[in-house]
C-alpha cells in the first residue's frame, strides 16, 4: 500500500487513511470512577500485552507566561493517586516554563492499541526524597549524564562527552549525588481523556473533568462522552 506520495520534491503528502478498530469499548458508565485508576488499568493492559514498545513515552506541552507553547517527549516514571511524574533538569526550557507557568498538557499515543490518553493539569515539583530515590535507581552513566548536561543550552560538538569523562573521573567509584538542578515534576490533572480508535472515525472518547473546588488529594470527577 502506498502510504506516502511525494509528487514533487518540495512536498510530502500523506494519502493513507488508517482505520482504527479497537476490540473493546469505552463508556462513561463502565470506566473507573477516577481517571488515575482508569489510566493504571489501561497502562497495565497495554504493558502486559507488550504491543507498544515504550508506552511510558508521553508528549508534554508547556508554555511561557505569555502563552507561547513548546512540546517534547519525556518518560512517565510514576502514575500515583495524585498525578503523572517525570524527571528532568530543573534548568531546562520545559522546567523554566513550568516554573513561570504551571499549566501543562500530556499526550500518550499507543498506536498498536488504537489508544490515546490526554491530560491537562498543573505542574508541581516532587519532593527531594522522591527525586533522590529515582535518581539513584538510574544507571550510573545516566546519573553522570545528568551532571554533564546543562539541558537546553547551546553547546559545541563533543563538549558534553568531554565533560562527562571528567565527571566520571571526579566521582570515581563513589556515589553520584543528586544534582540540586535535577528532579521530578508531577502533573496534577484537572482533565483526563481516554480515546479509543473505531472504524470510520467514530471513535470512543471519555473525558474526566475535575469538579471545581474539589481538592487535589480527594478530587471528584465529572465523566462525559465526547463526540469524536
Ligand atoms: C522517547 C524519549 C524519551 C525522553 N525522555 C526524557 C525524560 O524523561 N526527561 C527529559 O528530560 N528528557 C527526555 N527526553 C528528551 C526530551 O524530549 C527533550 O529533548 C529534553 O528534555 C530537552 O527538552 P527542553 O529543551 O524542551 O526542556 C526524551 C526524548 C525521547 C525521544
Amino acid at each position: 500500500m502506498t502510504t506516502i506520495a511525494q509528487p514533487t520534491s518540495d512536498k510530502i503528502q500523506i494519502l493513507a487513511h488508517v482505520q482504527y478498530d479497537a476490540p473493546d469499548a469505552l463508556s462513561p458508565s463502565t470506566v473507573a470512577p477516577d481517571p488515575l485508576a482508569q489510566f493504571r488499568a489501561w497502562f497495565k493492559a497495554v504493558s502486559t500485552r507488550g504491543s507498544v514498545r515504550e508506552p511510558e513515552a508521553m508528549t508534554i506541552c508547556t508554555a511561557t507566561a505569555a502563552g507561547v507553547p513548546s512540546a517534547r517527549v519525556v518518560l512517565l516514571k510514576q502514575a500515583d493517586a495524585r498525578g503523572f511524574v517525570f524527571y528532568t533538569n530543573y534548568t531546562s526550557r520545559k522546567s523554566r516554563e513550568l516554573t513561570e507557568n504551571p499549566n501543562a498538557a500530556l499526550a500518550f499515543y499507543w498506536r498498536e492499541e488504537s489508544r490515546q490518553v490526554r491530560v491537562v493539569g498543573r505542574a508541581e515539583r516532587v519532593t527531594r526524597e522522591e527525586s533522590e530515590e529515582y535518581f539513584h535507581s538510574r544507571p550510573r552513566g545516566s546519573q553522570v549524564g545528568a551532571w554533564a548536561s546543562k539541558q537546553s543550552t547551546v553547546v559545541q560538538d563533543g563538549e558534553i562527552q568531554a565533560r562527562a569523562e571528567k565527571l566520571k573521573e571526579r566521582f570515581g567509584a563513589g556515589e553520584v549525588p543528586l544534582p540540586e538542578f535535577w528532579g521530578g515534576w508531577r502533573i496534577v490533572p484537572d482533565e483526563v481523556e481516554f480515546w479509543l480508535g473505531k472504524p470510520s472515525r467514530l471513535h470512543d472518547r471519555v473525558v474526566y473533568t475535575r469538579v471545581e473546588g474539589s481538592s487535589d488529594d480527594a478530587p471528584q470527577w465529572k465523566v462525559d462522552r465526547l463526540a469524536p
